[in-house]
């Protein structure tokens, strides 16, 4: 399907692939009071990273984060990401971020490369750790065993880091990426 571009819209080549809102609907809600403590990751942000494994060519990409709310707690979370040389779409990913017993954080996440996520961790100020308590593989999908997270805010630069055991192998860094806010959070 070919979606035109509007009239007045960026050349991003993200707007033909993906039309349509990238963060949750803004809705005029209050925030959950149990989402007070991860507040501090919600809006849009955008950066570049770079990515490899002993099996893949290194590679550079272009970024994208949303976190939004809808009044209920958990957070709405999408990732997608093209290559940083040609702009052609690459990962893309999309889940929820839950606030669990004090500190504590839980993240579902759904990978079209036919991987599901269960990831926990904790939240220590504007730094979240969290390890996959499990990961489920499709028939077709690449083997991975474990991801380990880390997105670290500090004013408006958010890091990641992500590291797999995936195709055999123990945990080993895979991508790494460096943002900054490009929207702020819906009031
Ligand atoms: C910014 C996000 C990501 C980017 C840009 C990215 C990019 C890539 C690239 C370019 C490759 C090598 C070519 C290919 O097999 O397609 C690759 C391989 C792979 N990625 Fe990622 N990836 C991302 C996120 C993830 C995540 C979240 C996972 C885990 C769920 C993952 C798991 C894998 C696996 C298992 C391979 C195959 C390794 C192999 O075949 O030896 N990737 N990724």
């Amino acid at each position: 399907m070919l979606h035109r571009r509007r009239p007045g819209a960026t050349a991003d080549p993200a707007a033909t692939i993906y039309p349509g809102p990238v963060t949750v609907p803004p809705v005029d809600v209050p925030l959950h009071p149990a989402l007070r403590d991860l507040a501090f990751l919600l809006g849009r942000w955008e950066g570049e990273g770079e990515g490899g494994y002993p099996t893949v060519q290194p590679f550079r990409y272009r970024e994208e984060l949303c976190f939004g709310h809808d009044g209920r707690p958990f957070l709405h979370y999408r990732q997608r990401s093209w290559s940083a040389e040609d702009g052609r779409p690459m990962h893309v990913e999309a889940g929820y971020l839950r606030p669990g017993q004090p500190g504590a954080v839980e993240l579902v996440v759904a990978h079209p490369s036919g991987v599901v996520e269960l990831s926990e961790g904790r939240r220590t100020g504007t730094e979240l750790e969290l390890r996959s308590r499990a990961v489920a593989c499709a028939s077709t999908a690449k083997d991975v065993s474990a991801i380990a997270r880390r997105l670290s805010v500090e004013g408006d630069r958010l890091r990641t880091t992500l590291d797999m055991a995936a195709v055999g192998l123990p945990d080993t860094p895979h991508l790494r990426s460096t943002l900054h806010r490009a929207a702020p959070a819906p009031a």
